[in-house]
């Protein structure tokens, strides 16, 4: 089981794709070095991306952010990942999770209000953020209405399996997930456009409230397709009328060159032969054709799983350990000395690196430059090989990195200065 709410070690990334079904990346569908670096190391549901991006058809990204302490480099490849989305034209929406901060860290509104601001969305701002839609948790009577609404679909014993919540579990808490699923799938409620793709960027330990929020995302669609190689079967859910709907399923299998195998009004299904190349097209038109009868006619959201960032100290890096951990909101002078008492994959002694070269695959110096701080492959590729080589010593390596943050740091405190005053083009009413 993945728990979301605990800071455990760093996992092994295959074992997780295997036992939890996630899928691999397909290499250069982005060109991007989160992408590239292997960064992200899995998603699920990409392909209604890719169809996007190849289409011209606008989607969503989406993202959630915890106001529980400081923003810090751990948390900062989702944020770059969004500001790649966004460059690539798509509608951007970040949710604060107050409620969930409420319920799970004991932190008031207010604190996490004033967090979430000037800790995280002047970070984002000063790193490029153009105006998008940003909203509270606590203030959205669109969300929690939906989270309401959407709980109709979900029972106790499925919270507990899934989270392992107990009778004694808060309330809130067990809500907060279900809140989490109305973030997600509000970005296509009628009022925000309808159905559409969204992409969500998360770490590994969120894996339970994406499953969590396709499921419910699945359950409420009037037509549920299923495939088996080359033939398709959509089922049309109770609470619609069967003979209509599948009239309307027919006729799109129909312009999409499928054949059609059979038809059973009795029990709700259609079935029918043809490209599984068009399976995300014949689901986004029909989501679209549906949206006119079910307002909860959602695309399951698509999900993106990135590595966590090694601490400087080994382990994860995480905010009960300070000094493994870099936060955007670090003095430069601070992050400097932090690196340069960070651990390495450099050997004992010089000597002996000289002859055996370093191992930057378990270098938490080596990954800050991967994640962060080396832009270009070319670069990065030099900095690999000459530590394995021998030739470049951690010292050296250390002191380029931390200049290398330094200047970013200092740059992004610049920054930082003129966000402030764009606030108010980020946070109104809801
Ligand atoms: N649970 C997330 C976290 O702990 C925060 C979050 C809330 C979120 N709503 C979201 C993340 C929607 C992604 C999408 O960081
Ligand atoms: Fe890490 Fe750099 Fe030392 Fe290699 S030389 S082990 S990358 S600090």
């Amino acid at each position: 089981m993945i728990n979301p709410w605990s800071s455990g070690q760093v996992p092994d990334y295959d074992r997780l794709r295997e036992d939890f079904g996630i899928g691999d990346v397909p290499k250069g569908i982005f060109d991007s070095s989160l992408f590239r670096r292997g960064i992200i190391f899995g998603q699920r549901g990409l392909e209604y991306i890719e169809y996007c991006m190849k289409n011209e058809i606008q989607f969503n990204a989406m993202t959630g952010l915890m106001p529980s302490g400081e923003m810090h480099l751990g948390n900062k490849s989702v944020m770059d990942q969004i500001l790649f989305y966004q460059s690539l034209g798509a509608k951007i929406t970040i949710a604060v999770a107050d409620l969930e901060s409420y319920g799970t860290r004991n932190l008031s509104l207010e604190k996490a209000r004033d967090i979430a601001i000037n800790k995280y969305l002047v970070n984002y701002i000063a790193m490029g953020l153009k105006p998008c839609r940003f909203y509270f948790q606590s203030d959205s009577a669109r969300v929690q209405r939906l989270a309401l609404i959407l709980s109709n679909e979900v029972n106790f014993s499925e919270m507990k399996a899934i989270y392992g919540f107990e009778n004694s579990s808060p309330m809130l808490h067990i809500n907060s997930p279900l809140v989490q699923v109305a973030d997600i799938l509000h970005v296509q409620s009628p009022e925000m456009g309808g159905p559409s793709p969204t992409i969500v960027p998360v770490g590994a330990d969120q894996d339970p409230h994406l499953r969590l929020t396709r499921d419910i995302a699945n359950r409420h669609r009037v037509f549920n397709i299923s495939w088996e190689r080359e033939t398709v079967k959509i089922s049309v859910s109770g609470k619609y009328d069967s003979r209509k709907m599948l009239d309307i399923a027919n006729e799109k299998l129909l312009e999409l060159n499928f054949k059609i195998v059979s038809r059973n009004d009795n029990y709700r299904l259609i079935s029918a032969m043809g490209d599984i190349d068009n399976n995300v097209r014949l689901d986004l038109e029909l989501a679209l054709i549906e949206s006119k009868y079910n307002e909860h006619a959602f695309i399951a959201p698509s999900a993106t799983y990135q590595k966590l960032l090694t601490g400087l100290k080994g382990g994860k890096m995480s905010s009960s350990k300070p000094e493994s951990l870099i936060s955007l909101n670090d003095k430069p002078e601070e992050a400097v000395k932090k690196i340069k008492s960070a651990t390495t994959g450099g050997r004992a002694t010089v000597e002996e690196q000289r002859i055996k070269g370093g191992e930057p695959d378990k270098c938490p110096v080596f990954e800050l430059y991967s994640f962060h701080l080396s832009p270009d492959d070319k670069d990065l590729n030099e900095i690999h090989e000459t530590c394995k080589a021998g030739t470049l010593l951690c010292g050296p390596c250390k002191s380029e990195a931390a200049e290398r943050m330094r200047k970013f740091l200092a740059d992004l405190s610049e920054k930082r200065n003129e966000a402030m005053e764009k606030i108010s083009l980020y946070v109104g009413d809801e």
